[in-house]
């Protein structure tokens, strides 16, 4: 017995346009793309009606929270969020409690991904001991008990040397390195961009050099022991300059961004509420306009949302005290629709690429692409729905977003793992 997915609309690169098809699969794998929809008696048969039909979204960066800190997401609701969201992929963070710093730790979260999650879930070990950077963890048996990279997100690693460490050791094991970059040395306890914002409110702020002076170092120093080198969450002008000419000279530099900085600059933060504050801080409109030409000319390589949730009464705290970050997996792909191909800025094609094809490609995954023998990972979007984003209706326990009550378009309706339908609308 097959399944098929009829009447769906699939971008056509070649074209540049929507085409007609219909896909049949088989033991969760895409069997045929077809132009007409040869089903069989026993078939079970979805009906996209006419709606976009893409491969399932890939988000390389995001915050499950699990172990430890349940009460702001867990496996189970994070999972679920992300396929709300249309994503059937997605690579967990390692600032969890204890820090995925163990092969139990890591398998522990493996395990409940798969007991629990609904989407796939790769996890990330940390670089150093409890992302204290003092010491590296052992990255042999991390990598054997299924960590797919390296990185202390959250914080930055502020030692050169144990940086340079981590990446030779990690190039020797074909792992990758991923940064969250930021020096702690210029950074004095801010909670905004340094800018319009934080003046008009006599705040201290986080300057763009604190970024942007990792990934240079970080560029030299994957120069240097050939390691492929991942950038994390890019918000500024300078990052972006660097990444560029790292990329001209051969180094194995990657780098990703995620909506919020591609929509938001710190100009449009409307007040103290909390729901504003995430690390990397919301930039200038001039640091905007270079992320959005990174991605669109190749030196940034995918989206990511940087999925981060908290608890209400954390960000309550105000835009001092609250923790850094916002949610992302609800509303990352009808704000980049809306924003970016509604407003004929970007195609279509573009944007999925983005979200796909480029994630799988940079990290080696075989999802991320509609063909046949590729895994039968799915997403169903009706680009002509429009509705406000409600916080209080997100699959994630975390409603902390700076988008709640904006009307977008563009909402994801069904999502397919590995042949399965996991969560629709
Ligand atoms: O906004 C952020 N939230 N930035 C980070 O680096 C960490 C993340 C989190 O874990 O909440
Ligand atoms: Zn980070
Ligand atoms: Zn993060």
């Amino acid at each position: 017995m097959a399944t098929w997915i009829v009447n769906g609309k699939l971008w056509d690169e070649e074209a540049g346009k929507l085409a007609d098809k219909h896909i049949k699969i088989e033991n969760g794998v895409i069997a045929d793309i077809a132009d007409r929809a040869d089903t069989a008696e026993n078939d079970e048969v979805i009906d996209a009606q006419g709606k976009l039909v893409s491969a399932g979204f890939i988000d390389m960066h995001v915050h499950l929270r699990e172990p430890g800190f349940e009460y702001k997401e867990d496996i189970a609701s994070g999972t679920r969020s992300a396929a709300a969201g249309g994503f059937t992929t997605i690579a967990c963070m390692p600032n969890t409690r204890p820090v995925t710093d163990t092969p139990e730790t890591i398998r522990y979260v493996l395990d409940k991904a798969a007991n629990e999650g609904i989407v796939k879930v790769l996890p990330y070990a940390a670089i150093t001991k409890n992302e204290l950077g003092r010491e590296l963890t052992d990255f042999a048996v991390l990598k054997e008990a299924g960590a797919i990279g390296f990185t202390d997100d959250g914080v930055g690693v502020q030692n050169a040397q144990m940086m340079k460490d981590a990446m030779k050791l990690a190039h020797s094991l074909g792992m990758p390195v991923i940064a969250h970059c930021e020096d702690d040395s210029l950074v004095v306890g801010a909670a905004v961009t340094e800018g319009e914002f934080a003046r008009k409110h006599g705040m201290k702020g986080i300057p763009n050099e604190s970024e942007a002076i990792h990934v240079g170092r970080d560029a030299l120093l994957a120069e240097a022991t050939g390691v492929h080198y991942h950038v994390c969450h890019v918000s500024t002008e300078q990052s972006v300059r660097l990444i560029r000419l790292a990329k001209q000279n051969g180094v194995r530099i990657t780098a990703e961004v995620c909506p919020h900085h591609l929509v938001l600059s710190d100009e449009d933060i409307p007040s103290l509420d909390a729901n504003w504050k995430m690390n990397p801080p919301l930039r200038s409109p001039r640091d905007v306009a270079a992320v959005i030409e990174g991605l669109e000319d190749g030196t940034l390589d995918m989206i990511v949302t940087d999925h981060a949730p908290h608890s209400a009464e954390e960000k309550a705290r105000g835009m001092e005290l609250a923790p850094f970050g916002i949610v992302g997996f609800e509303t990352a792909f009808p704000l980049l629709y809306s924003k970016f191909v509604q407003t004929g800025k970007w195609t279509l094609g573009f944007l999925l690429k983005r979200m796909t094809s480029d994630p799988a490609r940079v990290f080696g995954l075989s999802e991320g692409q509609l063909a046949a023998g590729a895994p039968a990972d799915i997403t169903i979007v009706d680009l002509d729905s429009e509705r406000e984003v409600e916080p209080e209706k997100f699959a994630s326990k975390g409603k902390n977003t700076p988008f709640g009550g904006w009307k977008l378009q563009g909402w994801p309706v069904l999502t397919m793992v590995d042949g399965k339908v996991v969560w629709a609308e």
